[in-house]
Formats: structure tokens, sequence, C-alpha cells
């Protein structure tokens, strides 16, 4: 079943508690927590406290995407009863290998997440150590932007893998997802998907959230 992860960086941080609720309402499986730090990436959005605030307050699991340099600091404060995955970026890890093997210590689902400009093969001895890849279809930073379609090329790439070597780790896929585009991403080979623009800047949210998953539903 393909799933959608909003992103809470595009929600409105005054009302949180309440966008969350509303992304639950129309159903949603994941929040999507993207962590900046201002270094890996041109931007700061929040730390641990914020995902934190919401443990308890939604069913929600917790997807963590950190975008950040020496993630191996930081990643026991992301962990919570609800954090189901927690991915790095295979960029910011020195040792990629030991710092999937420390989140899958603390208990949580590993994922290792690429940049646009960073291939597939940088992967090759990894992937049968992580349960999830993210493939950025924007270039990490901020929400509202376009998706850059040669991600869909990765993602292909991904499936063809997994199909051949039999390993099962799911494929993410985020940046520049909206209700025009979420089937074809979905048909390419995505599970999970991340939208946040798309979700938090509609009118209605539960039903934004409702009509990305019934096209997730019927079509792909
Ligand atoms: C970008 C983040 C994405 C972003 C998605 O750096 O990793 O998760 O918030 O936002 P949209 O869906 O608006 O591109
Ligand atoms: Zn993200």
């Amino acid at each position: 079943m393909k799933q959608l992860a909003p992103s809470i960086l595009s929600a409105d941080f005054s009302r949180l508690g309440e966008d969350v609720a509303s992304i639950e309402k129309g159903g949603a499986h994941f929040i999507h927590v993207d962590v900046m730090d201002g270094h890996f990436v041109p931007n700061i959005s929040f730390g641990a406290g914020v995902m934190k605030s919401l443990v308890g307050r939604t069913a929600l699991p917790f997807d963590v995407h950190l975008m950040i340099e020496h993630p191996e600091k930081y990643i026991g404060d992301f962990v919570t009863d609800q954090t189901e995955y927690i991915t790095v970026h295979q960029e910011a890890c020195t040792h990629l290998h030991r710092t999937v093997q420390q989140i899958r210590d603390l208990g949580v689902k590993p994922g290792v997440s690429l940049n646009p400009a960073t291939p597939v093969s940088t992967l090759e001895c990894i992937l049968s150590d992580v349960d999830l890849v993210l493939i950025m279809s924007v270039n990490p930073g901020f929400g509202g932007q376009k998706l850059i379609r040669s991600a869909l090329d990765k993602i292909r790439q991904l499936a063809e893998i997994r199909e051949k070597t039999g390993k099962d780790f799911l494929i993410e896929i985020d940046g520049g997802v909206t209700p025009d585009n979420i089937v074809q991403v979905a048909e390419a080979g995505t599970d999970i998907i991340v939208a946040g623009s798309a979700v938090f800047g509609a009118e209605d949210i539960p039903g934004r959230v409702k009509e990305m998953t019934d096209r997730l539903e019927k079509n792909a």
C-alpha cells in the first residue's frame, strides 16, 4: 500500500497541533519531520523538542529526516515511542554503516537519503542494512520547490535493484509532490510519498490529504 507522509516543515508552527490533527483526520500515514541545521542545508527548521511536543498528541508515527551534519551526535534525541524511521544523508555520513547500525541499535528503522546529484550506486554497500531509501526530488532546505524529474529515474533504478536482489527496503520520495504528479511518482516505484506545501498550503488540509491518498489507492 502506498503511503503519504506530510512534511510539517510547511505546517503553521503557531498551530502545529491543529495542523497535525488535520492530516491525521484526512488519513495521512506518517508525520515527516524535516530537521535542518543551517550547515548541511541552507535553512534552519526545528529540533527534537518540537517533534517531542507531538508525542501522545497524535497517533501518527514519525518519519524523521535529518538534513544535518554529524547526525550521529543527535540521533538519540529523536528516538521516541512514535519514531518509526530516522533517515540520514549519505552525503553527511563519513561512517554511514556505523550510523545506520546506531539507529537500528536504538530500536528505530534506519533510512538513508540521497540529494539530487548523488547516484544510487553510492548505496551499493548499505542497501542490505537499511529499511528505507529516501530520494530527494528537490535540493533540500525548503518546501514549495518544483520536483526534479531525474529523481524518478533513481526511484525506478532502486525498484529494479530491489526486484533483482530481493532486498526489502522501502522507497520514499521527498520534494515537489502535488496532486497532479503523485500518481506518476507512485508508478515509478515509490512506497512512501512526502508532501509539504501541497498539503499544508491547501484550504482544506484533511480534504487535500484524502484527495492525495485516494489517488494513490485508485491509480497506483
Ligand atoms: C526539503 C524537505 C522536504 C520538503 C517537502 O528540504 O526535505 O521534505 O519539506 O516540501 P514540498 O512537498 O513542499 O516540496
Ligand atoms: Zn524531508
